[in-house]
């Protein structure tokens, strides 16, 4: 029988293909535009997954995209492994600031540049082909399920009914994600830790219409302004976030906990370089990694209101808006924190406004524990396949739907992922090395061999 590395090594070109047909794709799941699209994709994943020798593969409808299912069960004495991952992108906007096209994967110095290429494509995809090669060599030492989803990058509303209702079809004995970053291919860690969110959007109001700001302004509260101000008055001196009951419940580090945190490698020069910053800002008293691994956070995602086209043009306007998310640690609850802001929100506003709040989505922080045979084998694989053993990190992103699977499932999630945070996630010019996709495609079959190992013990 061929071994797993050698079928693999044997398959990378077509592996490559594949992954390209599936960035063409333009499977952006906010854009009402791209409906057909996101859904000829899940009939795309659908179908390498039955090439790949998947059993009872299904596109399963939702009241949004559907949810792409599919698995192997070789014997139910078996540990059985449940993949998740997310067939939907972002939006590629703005389009004038790729070097290349968004859905036209262009390989340049050993990176494929593509929107999805790491989120989720690139990293989901490895699992179809490591599955396939295990499946061709005889090796598939674990049963396993595939469940992929296509409103991820939109919150995942319909995940959990569909997680609720389908709680025989999912069983399994660990979640295997890879979703997610790694410090670099030279020092490979795996994410411990998921932040969790509350996603927000305001409208303030001043006048009833756009209003002359050389006739009415200086009389006439600006909405814009105002916004500003209340949105300003959100962080403290010490970058502390000032919405009462915010940081209730917030579990804290130990300071053993934080010593490991901090002796990640981390190179704060480069860090500032890269984002060509002279320096970094954040909540007083903590590192930079705290603050993006441990900490609760409020980010305006955007902010708009009155004229901005071109040229000058002189007005009041009547609203602005912007759009707030909060990343949440363990210990607060994201429908409360949603209502806190509500609240506070509402109650700073000054009587010359009106304020509307409304809330997006959101989910809980996730922590996994690193003594379990899960975690293990995504430690030990890392460390067979790197020839390195990985740091454990703490990661800034959420995926609330992992939360979710504890509750529902009753099953914990490891994050296997082999992106970098310099893929531009979310950003022009989205990029995923050819390296880490080959890397990820022989380090998962690892997995699932350490695993059945150490879950049989
Ligand atoms: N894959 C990311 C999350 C991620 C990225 C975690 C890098 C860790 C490191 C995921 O697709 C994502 O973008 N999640 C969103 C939340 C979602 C509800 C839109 C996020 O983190 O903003
Ligand atoms: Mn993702
Ligand atoms: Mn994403």
């Amino acid at each position: 029988m061929q071994s797993i590395k050698n079928y693999i090594e044997e398959n990378k070109p077509r592996f490559l293909e594949e992954l390209f047909a599936l960035l063409r794709f333009p499977s952006v799941s906010a854009d009402p535009a791209y409906k057909n699209d996101v859904l000829a994709t899940a009939d795309f994943v659908a179908q390498k997954l039955r090439d790949a020798g998947a059993q009872n593969v299904e596109v399963c409808p939702t009241s949004g995209y559907p949810i792409v299912y599919g698995e192997k069960i070789i014997n139910n004495n078996l540990p059985t492994v449940l993949v998740y991952g997310h067939y939907d992108v972002q939006p590629a906007d703005p389009l004038e600031l790729w070097h290349t096209p968004p859905f036209e994967p262009t390989v340049r110095d050993g990176k494929i540049y593509a929107r999805g290429a790491c989120d989720d494509k690139g990293q989901f995809y490895m699992h179809v082909k490591a599955f396939e090669a295990m499946m061709h060599t005889d090796n598939l030492p674990c049963n396993i399920k595939f469940m992929i989803e296509g409103e991820e990058e939109v919150g995942s509303d319909n995940l959990g009914k569909f997680v609720a209702a389908n709680k025989e079809r999912l069983a399994a004995d660990v979640v295997l994600i890879s979703d997610t970053s790694m410090i670099s291919m030279e020092t490979p860690s795996l994410e411990t830790g998921l932040r969790g969110l509350s996603y927000m959007e305001v409208e303030v109001t001043g006048p009833n219409r756009d209003l002359h700001s050389g006739v009415y302004g200086g009389a006439v509260a600006n909405p814009a302004t105002i916004l500003c101000q209340m949105i300003a008055s959100l962080h403290d001196e010490n970058n502390h976030i000032t919405i009462p009951g915010f940081y209730d419940g917030v579990v804290e580090l130990t300071e053993e906990e934080r010593k490991d945190l901090n002796s990640a490698p981390f190179d704060l020069e480069e860090y500032k370089k890269d984002l060509e910053i002279e320096e970094v800002w954040g909540e007083n008293g903590y590192s930079t990694l705290e603050r993006t691994g441990t900490r609760p956070t409020l980010e305006v995602n955007g902010i708009w209101g009155g004229y901005t086209g071109a040229g000058a043009k002189t007005v009041l306007p009547s609203k602005a808006f912007a759009k707030i998310s909060m990343r949440l640690v363990p210990g607060q609850d994201w429908e409360k924190i949603s209502e806190l802001f509500t609240e506070h929100f509402v109650s700073i506003a000054p009587k010359s406004v009106k304020v509307k709040v409304t809330k997006h989505h959101g989910g809980a922080a996730y922590v996994t524990p690193t003594d379990s045979p899960a975690f293990q084998a995504a430690y030990q694989a890392i460390e067979e396949s790197f020839g390195k053993a990985p740091v454990p990190t703490r990661g800034g992103g959420s995926i609330p739907i992992v939360a979710l699977f504890e509750e529902e499932l009753g099953i914990k999630t490891v994050l296997m992922g082999f992106g970098l945070d310099s893929d531009n996630l979310h950003s022009p010019n989205e990029k995923y090395d050819i390296f880490n996709y080959y890397k990820g495609i022989e380090t998962i079959p690892l997995f699932f061999k350490h695993f059945a190992e150490l879950e049989n013990k």
